[in-house]
């Protein structure tokens, strides 16, 4: 039998994730919206695509929760976008009001289903979206890490003109301008980032990380990326689906891990069958730490603000 993936939120990252997931061609996709006729037009248009690539997979398109029944994974990617100006943050109520419904529809559907929380601001959205489930916290993850470590390996290569395939990063904290990415794990063919780039260089590259989201905004104008967040939920779904444990950056619920307690925060983890294996504490500089503990706090601000959401 084949494996049953829904995703929620059929915009841009949601009907990209959607098709990446139905082009694997061994995952049947679920597709939900709140707007009548786009999740069942977007999918149809996929499923006509199934003859071309060969595939008999199947996608749907709905308005409903009935048709996601016994989905093994939940991608959530409902709410609003940043448009230029506005930060991750200023979406928050929306986005909490969005998630929080969402979330429980989907686990009276799917009580065993791993989620994968998308929409924005991430950590906050999926401390939310846990604290509405009632499932284990290996169970609630949160995906930015892989896409702020995409950005930050595809800016390396470019600088140095290698294969991306060489570069190894992470970047770990909040999905913010203060992510943290770790330098002294940064290395390209095992050579350390230090040996290869001036101080200068490395500097500017992880600001235009830190900034990556906001720089693809900058550009689109009417919305935020989708290319390469719906990459990043599909690798973060094929390490679930196929029991792959890879080591990926993920938002993980910290208890204890790097000195950081009751928040989500994105720190590296094994993913999969069971969602979040374990997360893996890796030796950290001081600086590094401090980011770390710069971006709960801001986490920690968000969460207060969602415990006094003015009422709608
Ligand atoms: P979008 O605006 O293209 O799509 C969002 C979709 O959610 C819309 O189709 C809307 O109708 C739908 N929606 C709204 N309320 C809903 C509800 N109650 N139930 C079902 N669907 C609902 O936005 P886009 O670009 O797809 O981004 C989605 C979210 O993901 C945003 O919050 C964005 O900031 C976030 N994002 C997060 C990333 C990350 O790294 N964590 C990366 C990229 C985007
Ligand atoms: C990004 O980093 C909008 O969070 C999204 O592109």
């Amino acid at each position: 039998m084949r494996k049953k993936v829904t995703v929620v939120g059929a915009g841009n990252v949601g009907a990209t994730t959607a098709q990446r997931l139905y082009e694997r061609g061994t995952i049947d996709v679920v597709l939900v919206d709140v707007v009548e006729g786009m999740p069942q037009g977007k999918s149809l248009d996929m499923a006509e695509s199934g003859p071309v690539l060969g595939i008999d997979a199947s996608i749907i398109g709905t308005n409903s929760y009935n048709e996601t029944e016994g989905s093994d994974v939940v991608v959530i990617t409902a709410g609003i976008a940043r448009k230029p100006g506005m930060s991750r943050d200023d979406l928050l109520f929306t986005n909490m009001r969005i998630v929080g419904s969402v979330v429980e529809e989907v686990v009276k559907k799917s009580p065993n289903a791993i989620l994968i929380v998308v929409s924005n601001p991430l950590d906050a959205m999926v401390q939310h979206a846990y604290s509405v489930a009632g499932l284990p916290k290996n169970r609630v993850i949160g995906m930015a890490g892989v896409l702020d470590t995409a950005r930050f390996r595809t800016f390396l290569a470019w600088e140095l003109n290698v294969s991306v395939k060489d570069v190894q990063a992470y970047v770990l904290g909040g999905h913010g301008d203060q992510m943290v990415p770790l330098i002294q794990h940064t290395t390209v063919g095992g050579v350390s980032i230090k040996e290869l780039l001036t101080p200068d260089r490395l500097s500017s590259i992880i600001k235009r990380t830190q900034t990556g989201g906001g720089e693809i905004v900058e550009l689109l104008k009417t919305g935020s990326a989708f290319y390469a967040p719906s990459a990043a939920v599909a690798e973060m779904v094929d390490s679930v689906l196929l029991n792959q444990n890879r080591l990926l950056p993920c938002a993980a619920l910290l208890e204890g891990e790097y000195g950081i307690s009751g928040v989500y925060l994105g720190v590296p983890v094994i993913l999969g069958s069971n969602g979040i294996e374990r997360v893996v504490e890796l030796e950290l500089s001081s600086e590094e730490n401090a980011g770390l503990e710069n971006s709960a706090s801001g986490v920690r601000e968000l969460i207060e603000a969602m415990a006094n959401a003015p009422k709608s």
